[in-house]
Protein backbone atom coordinates (compact mmCIF):
# COMPACT_ATOMS: atom_id res chain seq x y z
CA UNK A 1 0.00 0.00 0.00
CA UNK A 2 1.38 3.17 -1.08
CA UNK A 3 1.12 6.00 1.72
CA UNK A 4 -0.18 9.58 0.60
CA UNK A 5 0.40 11.04 3.85
CA UNK A 6 3.03 10.51 7.33
CA UNK A 7 3.38 12.39 10.03
CA UNK A 8 6.47 11.49 12.12
CA UNK A 9 6.44 13.22 15.55
CA UNK A 10 4.90 16.42 14.43
CA UNK A 11 4.91 19.41 17.00
CA UNK A 12 3.91 22.93 17.13
CA UNK A 13 4.93 25.46 19.54
CA UNK A 14 3.27 29.48 19.87
CA UNK A 15 4.57 31.77 21.66
CA UNK A 16 1.80 33.95 23.15
CA UNK A 17 1.63 36.97 25.68
CA UNK A 18 5.21 39.33 26.24
CA UNK A 19 2.87 42.60 26.23
CA UNK A 20 3.04 44.75 29.24
CA UNK A 21 0.84 43.35 31.72
CA UNK A 22 1.30 39.44 29.98
CA UNK A 23 4.45 37.56 30.57
CA UNK A 24 5.15 35.36 27.53
CA UNK A 25 4.44 31.97 26.87
CA UNK A 26 4.45 28.98 25.34
CA UNK A 27 1.35 27.04 23.86
CA UNK A 28 2.22 23.46 22.98
CA UNK A 29 -0.62 23.06 20.67
CA UNK A 30 0.70 19.93 18.68
CA UNK A 31 2.52 17.68 20.56
CA UNK A 32 4.09 14.81 18.82
CA UNK A 33 1.96 13.74 16.55
CA UNK A 34 2.67 10.53 14.55
CA UNK A 35 -0.10 9.06 11.82
CA UNK A 36 -0.23 7.98 8.21
CA UNK A 37 -2.89 7.81 5.36
CA UNK A 38 -2.97 4.88 2.90
CA UNK A 39 -3.79 5.82 -0.85
CA UNK A 40 -7.76 5.75 -0.63
CA UNK A 41 -8.25 5.81 3.24
CA UNK A 42 -9.67 8.24 5.32
CA UNK A 43 -8.41 8.58 8.93
CA UNK A 44 -10.00 10.68 11.21
CA UNK A 45 -8.95 12.97 14.27
CA UNK A 46 -11.10 13.11 17.09
CA UNK A 47 -10.40 15.48 19.99
CA UNK A 48 -11.89 18.01 22.29
CA UNK A 49 -12.27 21.93 21.10
CA UNK A 50 -8.54 22.84 21.20
CA UNK A 51 -6.53 20.15 20.94
CA UNK A 52 -4.74 21.22 17.99
CA UNK A 53 -6.97 19.37 15.23
CA UNK A 54 -6.87 22.70 12.81
CA UNK A 55 -3.45 23.67 13.71
CA UNK A 56 -2.17 19.80 12.99
CA UNK A 57 -4.89 20.55 9.65
CA UNK A 58 -2.71 23.83 8.36
CA UNK A 59 0.35 21.95 8.84
CA UNK A 60 -0.46 19.00 6.59
CA UNK A 61 -1.82 21.10 3.78
CA UNK A 62 1.53 23.28 4.25
CA UNK A 63 -0.74 26.73 5.31
CA UNK A 64 1.90 27.05 8.87
CA UNK A 65 4.91 25.63 9.41
CA UNK A 66 5.81 23.23 12.09
CA UNK A 67 7.85 23.32 15.05
CA UNK A 68 9.76 19.81 14.80
CA UNK A 69 8.62 16.64 13.51
CA UNK A 70 8.77 14.96 9.58
CA UNK A 71 6.06 14.60 6.82
CA UNK A 72 5.99 13.19 3.88
CA UNK A 73 3.40 13.68 0.94
CA UNK A 74 3.57 10.77 -1.54
CA UNK A 75 6.23 9.42 -0.39
CA UNK A 76 8.56 12.65 -0.63
CA UNK A 77 10.12 14.84 2.26
CA UNK A 78 8.15 18.31 2.94
CA UNK A 79 10.25 20.32 4.97
CA UNK A 80 7.18 21.48 7.08
CA UNK A 81 9.54 24.12 9.32
CA UNK A 82 9.49 26.24 5.98
CA UNK A 83 7.89 28.04 3.61
CA UNK A 84 8.55 28.08 -0.01
CA UNK A 85 7.21 24.87 -1.27
CA UNK A 86 6.55 24.02 -4.44
CA UNK A 87 3.47 24.85 -6.97
CA UNK A 88 3.60 20.92 -7.73
CA UNK A 89 3.55 20.21 -3.68
CA UNK A 90 0.64 22.31 -2.99
CA UNK A 91 -1.50 20.81 -5.35
CA UNK A 92 -1.56 17.55 -4.64
CA UNK A 93 -3.53 18.81 -0.79
CA UNK A 94 -6.24 20.09 -0.73
CA UNK A 95 -7.95 21.61 2.03
CA UNK A 96 -11.76 22.32 2.90
CA UNK A 97 -12.48 24.84 5.91
CA UNK A 98 -15.11 24.71 8.77
CA UNK A 99 -16.59 27.70 7.97
CA UNK A 100 -18.04 28.30 4.61
CA UNK A 101 -19.25 31.94 4.82
CA UNK A 102 -15.29 32.58 5.29
CA UNK A 103 -13.82 30.83 2.72
CA UNK A 104 -15.22 32.17 -0.70
CA UNK A 105 -14.91 35.28 -2.31
CA UNK A 106 -18.04 36.92 -2.07
CA UNK A 107 -17.38 38.99 -5.66
CA UNK A 108 -16.30 35.80 -7.62
CA UNK A 109 -18.84 33.95 -9.42
CA UNK A 110 -18.89 29.91 -8.48
CA UNK A 111 -17.49 29.21 -12.46
CA UNK A 112 -14.54 30.86 -11.64
CA UNK A 113 -13.78 29.56 -7.74
CA UNK A 114 -13.99 26.41 -9.66
CA UNK A 115 -12.14 27.10 -12.53
CA UNK A 116 -9.34 29.15 -10.59
CA UNK A 117 -7.29 26.24 -10.13
CA UNK A 118 -6.87 25.39 -13.19
CA UNK A 119 -6.12 28.38 -14.33
CA UNK A 120 -3.53 29.04 -11.61
CA UNK A 121 -1.77 25.55 -11.54
CA UNK A 122 -2.51 24.24 -15.86
CA UNK A 123 -2.54 25.45 -19.10
CA UNK A 124 -5.76 23.91 -20.07
CA UNK A 125 -7.96 26.06 -22.33
CA UNK A 126 -10.99 28.43 -21.07
CA UNK A 127 -13.49 25.77 -22.92
CA UNK A 128 -11.97 22.65 -20.99
CA UNK A 129 -12.31 24.85 -17.57
CA UNK A 130 -15.28 25.58 -17.77
CA UNK A 131 -16.59 22.22 -18.80
CA UNK A 132 -14.98 20.36 -15.52
CA UNK A 133 -16.06 23.12 -13.93
CA UNK A 134 -19.88 22.34 -14.46
CA UNK A 135 -18.70 18.42 -14.39
CA UNK A 136 -17.77 19.22 -10.46
CA UNK A 137 -20.83 21.10 -9.85
CA UNK A 138 -22.91 17.59 -10.73
CA UNK A 139 -20.77 16.11 -8.60
CA UNK A 140 -21.16 18.06 -5.33
CA UNK A 141 -25.29 18.04 -6.08
CA UNK A 142 -25.56 21.28 -7.62
CA UNK A 143 -26.11 22.37 -11.35
CA UNK A 144 -24.92 24.90 -14.46
CA UNK A 145 -27.69 27.15 -13.32
CA UNK A 146 -25.12 27.70 -10.33
CA UNK A 147 -22.21 28.66 -12.48
CA UNK A 148 -22.74 32.43 -12.76
CA UNK A 149 -23.97 33.15 -9.11
CA UNK A 150 -22.00 34.76 -6.52
CA UNK A 151 -21.24 33.09 -2.90
CA UNK A 152 -24.49 35.18 -1.13
CA UNK A 153 -27.26 33.39 -3.25
CA UNK A 154 -26.14 29.98 -1.63
CA UNK A 155 -26.82 28.45 1.52
CA UNK A 156 -24.68 27.58 3.79
CA UNK A 157 -24.63 23.54 3.01
CA UNK A 158 -24.36 24.94 -0.97
CA UNK A 159 -21.36 26.74 -0.01
CA UNK A 160 -19.80 23.62 1.75
CA UNK A 161 -20.45 21.88 -1.54
CA UNK A 162 -18.84 24.61 -3.48
CA UNK A 163 -15.26 24.71 -1.06
CA UNK A 164 -15.82 20.61 -1.33
CA UNK A 165 -15.51 21.07 -5.48
CA UNK A 166 -13.23 23.67 -5.35
CA UNK A 167 -10.77 21.42 -3.46
CA UNK A 168 -11.38 18.32 -5.73
CA UNK A 169 -10.62 20.51 -8.97
CA UNK A 170 -6.65 19.58 -9.05
CA UNK A 171 -7.61 16.02 -8.37
CA UNK A 172 -5.62 15.82 -5.28
CA UNK A 173 -4.06 12.99 -3.47
CA UNK A 174 -4.94 14.21 -0.26
CA UNK A 175 -7.83 16.23 0.63
CA UNK A 176 -7.97 17.75 4.17
CA UNK A 177 -11.23 18.04 5.71
CA UNK A 178 -11.99 20.47 9.10
CA UNK A 179 -14.71 20.21 10.67
CA UNK A 180 -16.07 20.53 7.55
CA UNK A 181 -19.94 20.33 8.41
CA UNK A 182 -19.81 21.42 12.15
CA UNK A 183 -20.92 24.72 11.27
CA UNK A 184 -23.85 23.69 9.28
CA UNK A 185 -27.69 22.35 10.39
CA UNK A 186 -27.99 18.31 11.45
CA UNK A 187 -30.33 17.90 8.00
CA UNK A 188 -27.58 19.66 5.80
CA UNK A 189 -24.94 18.01 8.10
CA UNK A 190 -26.06 14.48 6.93
CA UNK A 191 -26.84 15.69 3.19
CA UNK A 192 -23.21 16.82 2.62
N1 LIG B 1 -2.02 31.41 15.79
C1 LIG B 1 -2.07 31.00 17.05
N2 LIG B 1 -1.40 31.67 18.02
C2 LIG B 1 -1.42 31.23 19.30
N3 LIG B 1 -2.08 30.15 19.74
C3 LIG B 1 -2.79 29.44 18.81
C4 LIG B 1 -2.81 29.83 17.43
N4 LIG B 1 -3.59 28.93 16.75
C5 LIG B 1 -4.02 28.05 17.66
N5 LIG B 1 -3.54 28.34 18.90
C6 LIG B 1 -3.78 27.54 20.13
O1 LIG B 1 -3.40 26.21 19.86
C7 LIG B 1 -4.30 25.30 20.48
C8 LIG B 1 -4.89 24.38 19.41
O2 LIG B 1 -5.80 25.12 18.59
P1 LIG B 1 -6.56 24.48 17.34
O3 LIG B 1 -5.57 23.76 16.49
O4 LIG B 1 -7.35 25.54 16.70
O5 LIG B 1 -7.51 23.39 18.04
P2 LIG B 1 -8.81 22.63 17.48
O6 LIG B 1 -8.89 22.85 15.99
O7 LIG B 1 -8.60 21.19 17.87
O8 LIG B 1 -9.99 23.21 18.19
C9 LIG B 1 -5.31 26.15 21.21
O9 LIG B 1 -4.89 26.24 22.54
C10 LIG B 1 -5.24 27.47 20.52
O10 LIG B 1 -5.60 28.51 21.39
MG1 LIG C 1 -10.39 23.58 14.78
Amino acid sequence: MTKVVEGKNIKRDYHVGGGLFRPARTVHAVKGVSFSVDKGKTLAIVGESGCGKSTLARIITLIDPATAGDLFIDGNKVDIAKDGLTKEMRRKVQIVFQNPYGSLNPRQKIGDVLGEPLLINTDKPAEERRDLAMNMLKKVGLGPEHYNRYPHMFSGGQRQRIAIARALMLNPSLLVLDEPVSALDLSVQAQV
